[in-house]
């Protein structure tokens, strides 16, 4: 079972400078809340209570006040600072302790997640006990994604990253669970020609033995990953077309917790507020009257 998960949520965000100079990219707005939201409802939504946050240095403050305590959803939320950023496995030798001798989920903080499904599909990825499982995507242009080649049991068989010839249409999205072993390998890993430790590369060990499945973001799902300008402004659309034409909201925290039975209507008051008089704050005392 896996309890616990990292979202990683540092970075340069050099591809959207100069946004990106003075704030994180994990704190910029996808439509009508911070891009961290999306990841950390991903966790909520997979009933993940403990959750490690992995930051740039001297930015906890800023997501401190930008997120509620996880008391405020009946969770636990810890931060760690990241002094450069080392590469995704970095996560495994940072979040050793917080870890433990479990298993755990890594997302990146700039992973979009939604559709059909994808609940059942979180649940049933963390009832792992041994190996590793990534979720897989099919898309248009996979020499732009780390992508997988896989056999008819799911398991994979190979990873290459921005593959030069096709290999197969379905990419690894940012999702990923591992046994505990994940941090003795992350430990073996010497940094690539780019100077950073590769998730591809500690893939490739549970591989080599045979210990890593794949599972899938089905048709009815969408994967955005928001590395880009163009990609932010894409997922804001998105999640605007469907939050103004269902008028239910994406991501709302409280409102997974509030579903999960962590928290009570009380809670959700004091969350309105957190939030002050808002559109975000509207909607969750529609939530509880
Ligand atoms: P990347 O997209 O590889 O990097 P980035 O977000 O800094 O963007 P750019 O390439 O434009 O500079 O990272 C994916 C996610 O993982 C992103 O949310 C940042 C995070 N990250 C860390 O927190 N620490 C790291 O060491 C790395 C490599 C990424």
């Amino acid at each position: 079972m896996i309890k616990k998960g990292i979202i990683l949520s540092g970075g340069l965000g050099t591809r959207m400078s100069p946004l990106t100079k003075a704030v994180n990219k994990q704190l910029l707005p996808i439509y009508d809340k911070p891009l961290i939201y999306y990841p950390l409802s991903i966790f909520l939504l997979a009933k993940i209570k403990n959750i490690l946050i992995i930051v740039n240095k001297g930015q906890v403050d800023q997501y401190r006040k930008i997120l509620p305590d996880g008391k405020r959803l009946g969770i636990n939320i810890e931060f760690m600072e990241q002094s450069t950023p080392k590469g995704l496995p970095d996560a495994f030798i940072l979040g050793k302790d917080f870890i433990g001798k479990d298993n755990v989920a890594l997302i990146l903080g700039d992973n979009f997640f939604y559709g059909q499904n994808l609940t059942k599909t979180l649940i049933n990825n963390c009832k792992l006990k041994k190996g590793a499982k990534i979720l897989l995507h099919k898309v248009s242009k996979p020499d732009l994604y780390g992508v997988a080649k896989i056999d008819k049991k799911n398991n994979v068989k190979k990873i290459i990253e921005k593959p030069k010839n096709y290999l197969s249409d379905l990419a690894v999205t940012g999702l990923y669970f591992f046994d505990n072993n994940v941090v003795k390998y992350a430990r073996q890993l010497k940094p690539s020609k780019r100077g950073e430790i590769e998730i591809t590369d500690l893939l490739n060990i549970y591989r080599s033995k045979g210990f890593l499945k794949a599972d899938f973001i089905g048709r009815g799902g969408a994967w955005l990953d928001t590395g880009s300008i163009e990609d932010f402004y894409k997922t804001s659309a998105f999640v605007s077309a469907i939050e103004n034409r269902q008028g239910f909201k994406i991501a709302c925290i409280e409102e997974i917790a509030l579903n999960n039975r962590w928290i009570n209507k009380n809670d959700i008051r004091k969350a309105i507020k957190f939030y002050g008089n808002c559109i975000y704050s509207k909607y969750l005392s529609k939530l509880i009257n």
